[in-house]
This record gives C-alpha cells, structure tokens and sequence, in this order.
C-alpha cells in the first residue's frame, strides 16, 4: 500500500539558502519520528530544486517534487523548464493543474492532459490537482466540473503501474490560502466521488491512487482530514512554509 503523502507547495516563495534552512530544519523535526506508512514531499521553486534535492540526500520518506513543466523534450520554448531537466535535478514528482495554473495562468483541460501523458512517458510522477470554484459549487457543478478535470486528463493514459506513478489532488479553488478549509462532509464528498470516477479509468488501480486534500490544511485541522477515508494525504501551501508548521502536519 502507498504512503500517505504530506506534500509541502512552496509556490513563488524561498531562495536557495531559505529552502535549505527550511528542508534541513524539518527533516531534525521529523525525520527521527516519521511514521512509517507516511512520506514528505517538498515542491519548491524551480530554482531551489537542487538545493532541496541535495539536502534531503538519500534520506528514505522525503521527496522533491517541481510546482511546473513544459510538454515538450526540448526546443525554442523560452522561460519553459522540460521534465528531463527537472529529473536531471533529482525530481520525481511534478505537480500539473494547480488552480493557480489553471486560473492565473489560464492552462485549459486540454493542455493538462498533454501535460499528464508527456510528464508520465519522460519519467515523472504527475500530481494532477483538480477542484472547483465557489460559483461552480453553487451551481451544483461539483460533480460535472471534477469528472471533467480527471476525464480529460486521465482517461487515454493507461500506465499498468499508475498507482505508484499518479497521485490527485483535490483542492476546491475557494479553500487555497483563504483560511477557509472545506467541512469534513465537503472533502470526504468530493474524495468518494473521485474514487468512483478513478475506478471508472483504471478500475481496481483506482484503489490504490491515493487522493489529497489541499485548501488550507494546518496543524490544527490535520489530524480531522487526515484520518478521513479516501484521505490519502495533503497538500499544503501556506502552513509548510515554516518548518515548525509544517512538522506538526507531517506528523498530525
Ligand atoms: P494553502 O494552499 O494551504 O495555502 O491553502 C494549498 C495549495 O495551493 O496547494
């Protein structure tokens, strides 16, 4: 069975040096205490990637993971990072359709799904995230609106080793650093519903997927989501920026 997964979305935040500080001042707050059905992983910027990746060394139970990539091997991509650079820099994991990407950024479901498919083929591990808008929600578009974000993004994939390979993120849009975490009843909602959808894509892969909760998770909130069926781990962005925070999380 895979591990729960404490993801840490540093976002645009830390220079190489903060990053550090940061990963090697949580690893002494937790690294002795880590339980054993559980992992960290850190997504910093791209260009504290290195840094981290060096820090945590071979350290079992901690990870890298980049925020961002590009669909594309190489080429006149200006500003744009390729997967076979991030896994050159020791990082596994890729986070693909964060709402800020989706929102800020405008990257539609059909270029996440390009992402998901060229990210997997290079070698990297995918965190797809998916969520809904405060309106969407309103509008009873829950269901509609999360089956076509994992649809669109999963359903021509087919990789026999997708469980230790893919990781969702659900994260409703109106949650992400607004203080404001979903009811227990909303997440454990929203993540029956994913399985249901997953099993329909990779039937019984889907039970192994594991499904994470993000939308601001803090220390005092981790040990009620964390022990919610279909609550494979979380991801978090404000509240793991510190390590003492975000040490309490990792082992709420
Ligand atoms: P938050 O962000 O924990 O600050 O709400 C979560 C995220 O953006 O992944």
């Amino acid at each position: 069975m895979n591990k729960k997964c404490m993801a840490a979305n540093w976002k645009m935040f830390k220079t190489r040096q903060e990053a550090e500080e940061t990963t090697r001042e949580l690893m002494s707050l937790t690294a002795a205490k880590l339980p054993s059905d559980r992992e960290v992983l850190l997504i910093p910027p791209f260009t504290a990637i290195a840094s981290v990746a060096a820090t945590i060394g071979s350290k079992t139970g901690f990870g890298v993971g980049a925020q961002n990539f590009y669909p594309a091997e190489n080429g006149a991509y200006t500003g744009e990072i390729s997967p076979d650079m991030l896994l050159d820099l020791g990082c596994s994991w890729a986070l693909v359709g964060h709402s800020e990407r989706r929102h800020l950024f405008h990257e539609d479901n059909e270029f996440l799904a390009q992402k998901v498919r060229f990210g997997l083929e290079r070698g990297l591990n995918i965190i797809l995230c998916i969520g809904e808008t405060l309106n969407e929600r309103k509008n009873g578009q829950l269901a509609t609106i999360l089956n076509k974000q994992l649809t669109s993004a999963l359903s021509d994939i087919g990789y026999t080793d997708i469980a230790s390979r893919l990781v969702v993120a659900y994260e409703p849009v109106w949650a992400i650093g607004t203080g404001e975490v979903a009811r227990t009843e909303d997440i454990r909602e929203a993540h029956d519903y994913v399985r249901s959808e997953l099993k329909k894509i990779f039937s019984s892969a889907a039970d192994s997927i594991r499904i994470l909760y993000g939308g601001s998770v803090k220390p005092d909130n981790i040990s009620e989501i964390i022990t919610l069926d279909n609550v494979d781990g979380v991801l978090v962005g404000g509240a793991s920026l510190q390590a003492e925070s975000f040490s309490r999380i990792v082992l709420g």
